[in-house]
């Protein structure tokens, strides 16, 4: 993240961190689906937005060539560079969302403090259409897997922002 990023944050209301394994799926996705959700709203100066990922060895990389394929046809320009999540981000986010049982696991096992646990929520808690208990691993499957991360991920994160614009607890 540049340094303009990086002072930006701090004057923003709400700072969001997506995460799942690779950070070449799953959560440059989510992070992206979150910002038009947010554009669209003309909401962008409340929020600060991110993704990063458990592990290292995709850093660097855009994403996934087959997520950034089937994120276009739905208007997503998939643009972040995968980074690995930093014991730091926990101070710097309100709100770290995990897309799977394993990622939780690990955040919280990660997480500084026990107030830091408390910032990591599970992103399949905010689906309101879709049944699922996670936003399934896509990387080993095929076109359908994607599909499916993209329709959990618009319906989550719609239901992530429509708390935060109530004022909610999420
Ligand atoms: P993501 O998907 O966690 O949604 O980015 C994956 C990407 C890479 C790997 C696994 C999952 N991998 O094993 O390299």
């Amino acid at each position: 993240m540049s340094n303009n990023k990086e002072k930006e944050k701090s004057d923003k209301k709400y700072k969001l961190l997506f995460v799942c394994l690779g950070n070449i799926c799953r959560s440059p996705a989510a992070e992206e689906i979150m910002r038009r959700i947010i554009s669209q709203d003309g909401k962008e100066a409340d929020y600060t937005l991110d993704s990063a990922g458990l592990y290292g060895g995709h850093a660097g990389s855009l994403p996934d060539a087959r997520m950034r394929a089937h994120a276009a046809r739905r208007g997503y320009l998939l643009e972040h560079k995968s980074r690995k999540i930093q014991e730091r981000d926990f101070e710097t986010f309100d709100y770290i969302f995990a897309m799977d049982d394993s990622n939780y696991d690990a955040l919280r096992k990660m997480a500084p403090t026990v107030e830091d646990t408390m910032k990591v929520r599970r992103m399949s808690d905010y689906l309101q259409h879709y049944l699922s208990d996670c936003i399934p691993d896509p990387y080993y499957g095929g076109a359908s897997g994607f599909e499916n991360v993209l329709n959990l991920l618009e319906d989550a994160c719609d239901g992530v922002y429509k708390k935060l614009k109530n004022g909610d607890e999420l």
